[in-house]
């Protein structure tokens, strides 16, 4: 097929309205007036930013144009204050209703939470699915994730708090020892997985008795509509606010109020470094922080070329390559490289591209159109230093829609090479001796996985091994990714700071304290008084059930 007639193919898998499913329909733009600030909804009268679809609709004559989808407020530094205000009154120098509520309640709250947003699940996956263009099938599976996330979290931290429910004795030293909240927290997430990986800091934060500041990402802004009532109804005035507008003038704000405890972001190094700089007492900040990462497959040459394939496809084309986990470097050995490849372009010339309500779509529109222009670039910028594109339309696009390209061979100095595409161009380089693929990794500036496909044990140990001081997760013939979520997540260099997991996250957004007195008798009766008389929240042996 030549490039016009893929490229005539892409243009006519955009759907004509009357294409899409009745289930899966926008009836109407929905345009976001109400902003949650301090415990209430306030109508904002001020410059709005419509929202735009990556899905394109197809006119009779031919013509495509992104579908609508709504608008939300663009609130500026002012509103900001609000938030920072409303927020700094909730926490209440660690003296406010939230704070300081028996855990058990704040679990109650979290849980009604929950139970609201469950009932507009239709409603949210629908969002989603439209704002950043992840198949239905994903988005359904991003929702169910966070809420199972969500379910996980409440039983880690009963056992917690069960655990801590005690006094310890050493030394002559009484002691009960519990995790307490760190105060403002400003959570943002990113586009890719714009409910689940905001949740993934959002709900361990919330739980633990912080107050939060939560700005939604570039896209995937109206999937919060449908939930701004639970916010606001589950949880006391001011433990959440939402901040909108331009990130990169309100957040820096915030952070140079000096008024952040947390700055829990899932984004870009460069982003992180700034805004850690922007707070005026750095060494007061805690981060929380998942960044960029360029995790690389290294195929050995007695590798197992079927799973190998499937785990590769997975690795670096679910939600077209998008995930911050996503294998962004295939380093082959040259005796596999013929055979690797010319599966590997078999089974990527049999993806379904299309809309995400389509069953069995793996590709997908693209939710911004500069990233079309920039997978383009990166090929040119190959193709001009000796690189091929190896299969079939690799590299077309109409729109947002962009047919997966495989590039080779990617070498040093190519863009490709080092710089995390987040998209459906994969780079492969052949490799002769495993030390050039071992120093790829030791030489790059990320570290968040690896993916080792082989079957020797021998060479396999010999690359675990020195690859476990270079990333946070070594995989063994599977693609790289988070799940399961009760795992530790995290990465080395640019990749991470912190590591999240359900049992992770609560200690990441808390601090040990802890109530001590001499073991004598006065301190003894003094003691059994406050639990026995249920006088604190802190000093007390209560048990969750
Ligand atoms: O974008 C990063 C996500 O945390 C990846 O999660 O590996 O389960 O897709 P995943």
């Amino acid at each position: 097929m030549n490039l016009n007639a893929i490229q005539e193919r892409l243009h006519g898998l955009f759907p004509t309205e009357a294409d899409i499913p009745e289930e899966c329909r926008i009836l109407a733009p929905l345009h976001q007036r109400a902003i949650l600030l301090n415990g209430e909804m306030k109508i904002w009268k001020g410059e709005t930013r419509a929202v735009h679809s990556p899905v394109h609709l197809r006119a009779a004559d031919g013509s495509l144009a992104p579908v609508e989808l709504g608008s939300f407020p663009v609130t500026g530094t002012e509103e900001a204050d609000a938030a920072i205000a409303a927020a700094a009154a909730a926490w209440d120098n660690g003296r406010g209703r939230w704070p300081t509520m028996p855990v058990a309640e704040r679990i109650a709250c979290v849980e009604n939470f929950t139970n609201q947003i469950v009932a507009r699940r239709r409603e949210i996956v629908n969002l989603i699915m439209w704002e950043i263009g992840k198949s239905l099938a994903d988005s359904e599976k991003e929702f169910d994730r966070t809420i199972d996330y969500i379910k996980a979290t409440i039983a880690e931290l009963k056992n917690l708090d069960n655990a801590n429910s005690r006094f310890q004795i050493v030394d002559g030293t009484i002691a009960q020892i519990r995790r307490s909240p760190l105060g403002v927290v400003l959570c943002m997430g990113p586009y890719n997985y714009p409910m689940n990986e905001t949740f993934t800091t959002l709900i361990p934060a919330l739980i633990m008795g912080n107050v939060v500041l939560f700005k939604p990402p570039r896209f995937g802004v109206l999937l919060y509509y449908p939930m701004l009532e639970a916010f606001r109804s589950a949880f006391p005035a001011g433990v959440i606010n939402i901040v909108y507008g331009q990130g990169s003038v309100v957040v820096p704000h915030v952070m140079a109020s000096g008024k952040v405890n947390v700055l829990a972001l899932i984004g870009s190094s460069k982003v992180a470094d700034r805004l850690k700089k922007a707070h005026p007492k750095t060494n007061r900040l805690r981060a929380v922080l998942g960044l960029e990462a360029k995790n690389a497959a290294i195929i050995l040459p007695d590798a197992d070329v079927e799973l190998t394939v499937k785990e590769c496809i997975a690795g670096t084309l679910s939600f077209n390559g998008q995930r911050c986990t996503a294998i962004k470097m295939i380093l082959v050995h040259q005796a596999i490289a013929d055979q690797f490849l010319r599966r590997f372009n078999e089974e990527i010339s049999r993806l379904k591209i299309g809309m995400p309500w389509e069953r069995g779509v793996t590709v997908t529109p693209l939710p911004e159109m500069q990233k079309v222009d920039y997978m383009n670039e990166c090929i040119a910028d190959a193709v001009a230093q000796g690189a091929k594109v190896l299969n079939a339309g690799g590299g077309a696009s109409v729109e947002t829609l962009f047919h997966p390209a495989v590039v080779f061979p990617v070498k040093e100095g190519m863009k490709l090479y080092r710089e995390e595409q987040f998209g459906p161009v994969i780079p492969v380089a052949p490799f002769e001796d495993v030390e050039t693929a071992l120093e790829y990794v030791i030489s790059s500036d990320h570290g968040q996985q690896v993916s080792i496909f082989g079957s020797d044990p021998d060479q396999i140990a010999q690359l675990v091994d020195p690859l476990v001081n270079q990333v946070c997760r070594v995989n063994i013939n599977c693609q790289c990714q988070r799940s399961p979520d009760v795992f530790p997540f995290a990465g080395r260099k640019d990749s991470a700071e912190g590591t999240l997991s359900v049992h992770d996250a609560l200690r990441a957004f808390s601090i040990r304290t802890m109530v001590a007195a001499k073991q004598t008798e006065p301190s003894k009766r003094l003691l059994d008084n406050i639990v026995l008389g249920n006088k604190s929240n802190f000093v007390n042996t209560r048990f969750i059930l």
